[in-house]
């Protein structure tokens, strides 16, 4: 695929941040970093099928996605370092991305509420049985049940216009996009082993009120690397970018300037 096809959200100046969304979202969710990290290049991409990129998809695979994220990168910054920055789905992408030739131009790697473990059987299940829905009923069957668990307390006490934002991209999305990215995930290996090999500096963020992908997995996940932080943001779920991006933003400052000279 070319970045023609790929939307990609261009902003600033500085060496390159490639931010990737998570499911079923799109560039829009980093909408509060790339408009105030602006001493970096944001890269702001929408997945194959996802935001501008809706393209007709009925089978997808994150390795795919992984390749899309390749070529943009050798479209868009030839032979320039990067770094990388995932959520949830956007972090399931990055151990394949890290198989592939632009890992060599990564200087830091940066997750967000995200998981190494590929998925129980059970969930696996689930995710199926709510493809099937999804093609048959609509994205909304899924949306109002995911809503609940990406947002903390706190910011569906305040009843933000993040969660209205959010709804509504969910919604625009395709159902054969979102049944396709459902059963990507579940097929997904588990890149639990290839923690112990991330030697690029990493930092790795996590609201603290996160159902999905908890703080407690991602101290794991953070022990198994060689080179890698974790910090957790309170009052913050598993948007954590979009509920908090102060202190998010300030976290990646601090390590962008501490690890990768920035
Ligand atoms: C995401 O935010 O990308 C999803 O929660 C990932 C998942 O369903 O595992």
């Amino acid at each position: 695929m070319s970045d023609q096809l790929l939307h990609c959200h261009d902003q600033g100046m500085g060496i390159p941040i490639l931010w990737v969304h998570g499911f079923p979202l799109d560039h829009t969710m980093w909408q509060y970093q790339y408009e105030t990290l602006t001493e970096f290049r944001s890269l702001a991409v929408d997945l194959r099928g996802f935001g501008r990129s809706g393209l007709a998809i009925d089978q997808l695979s994150l390795g795919q996605m992984a390749d899309d994220l390749n070529d943009l990168l050798e479209a868009k910054i030839p032979g320039q370092s990067f770094i990388y920055v995932g959520l949830s789905m956007g972090g399931y992408i990055a151990w394949q991305f890290l198989q592939r030739p632009a890992r060599q131009r990564l200087a830091a790697l940066i997750l967000c509420d995200t998981r190494a473990a590929a998925d129980s059987k059970e969930i696996q299940r689930a995710r199926r049985v709510s493809a099937r829905r999804v093609l048959d009923e609509g994205p909304a069957v899924i949306i109002e049940p995911m809503l609940e668990k990406l947002f903390s307390p706190t910011t569906r006490q305040r009843s933000d216009d993040r969660i209205r934002a959010t709804r509504e991209v969910m919604l625009a999305t395709e159902p054969a996009v979102i049944a396709a990215a459902l059963q990507a995930m579940a097929e997904r290996p588990d890149a639990t082993e290839l923690l112990g090999q991330i030697d690029v500096p990493t930092l790795l963020i996590c609201g603290q009120q996160d159902e999905i992908t908890t703080a407690s997995e991602m101290a794991s996940m953070a022990e198994r690397m060689p080179n890698a932080h974790l910090e957790v943001i309170p009052d913050a779920g598993h948007m954590a970018p979009l509920e908090q991006p102060e202190l998010v933003n300030k976290a990646i400052r601090k390590f962008l300037r501490e690890s990768a000279g920035s």
